[in-house]
């Protein structure tokens, strides 16, 4: 798949069948968030690939925790907009999918933050050339990650990224919201 293919064709999964993937579709979208540059060429992401059923269950629980606490507490226009996404509480798509990958950044590293997330770019657009479904779960409050999966305090949580076959298909009629039809430069 081309690259301007899989920028039209990816979209936020939020269900996926529970059919399981082959490993090599993961290795792939992995060796891609790390082929990503980052700042001083640090690499500060951690992927943390989660397949069980035990652990993806944990999550789940503790996501759907955190984010209906998080959730009521935001301002109405985003309450509003999460309920027109048909965005809930119920985060099943954490348990449906096969994988999880939980993106972590090194904060003793620089830009860990904005390298982390461009990795995490390279990684949706590789799951999608996959042909696999994908989202960016962003728990509102994601500490629970460090208890859950063992990890030191200076990796800190920024998504997580279930890959699976997709449940669901988006419409893809719909474009990229702007596309600018001709290059303008200011003097
Ligand atoms: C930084 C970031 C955080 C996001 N957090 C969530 C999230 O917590 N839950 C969710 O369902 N989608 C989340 N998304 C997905 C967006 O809702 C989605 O990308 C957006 O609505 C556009 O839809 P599309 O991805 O299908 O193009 C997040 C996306 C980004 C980039």
């Amino acid at each position: 798949m081309e690259l301007d293919e899989a920028l039209a064709r990816r979209r936020s999964i939020r269900k996926y069948k529970r059919t399981p993937i082959p490993e090599d579709a993961v290795l792939r979208v992995l060796n891609a968030a790390h082929a990503g540059p980052s700042g001083a060429n640090a690499s500060p992401w951690r992927y943390v690939v989660v397949a069980s059923a035990e652990m993806k269950r944990a999550i789940r629980q503790a996501s759907e925790k955190v984010d209906s606490t998080w959730d009521a507490g935001m301002p109405q226009w985003f309450q509003s907009w999460l309920a027109s996404q048909g965005i809930t509480s119920d985060k099943g798509f954490l348990e449906d999918a096969p994988y999880l990958l939980v993106v972590f950044s090194d904060q003793t590293l620089p830009y860990s933050v904005e390298s982390t997330w461009v990795s995490i770019g390279y990684a949706l657009l590789a799951a999608t050339q996959e042909g696999l479904g994908t989202l960016t779960y962003t728990p509102g409050d994601p500490g629970f990650l460090w208890t859950l999966l063992n990890l030191p305090e200076r990796f800190v949580p920024q998504a997580i990224l279930p890959l699976g076959i997709a449940d669901e298909a988006p419409d893809l009629s719909r474009r990229l919201k702007r596309r600018l039809a001709r290059l303008e430069t200011v003097d």
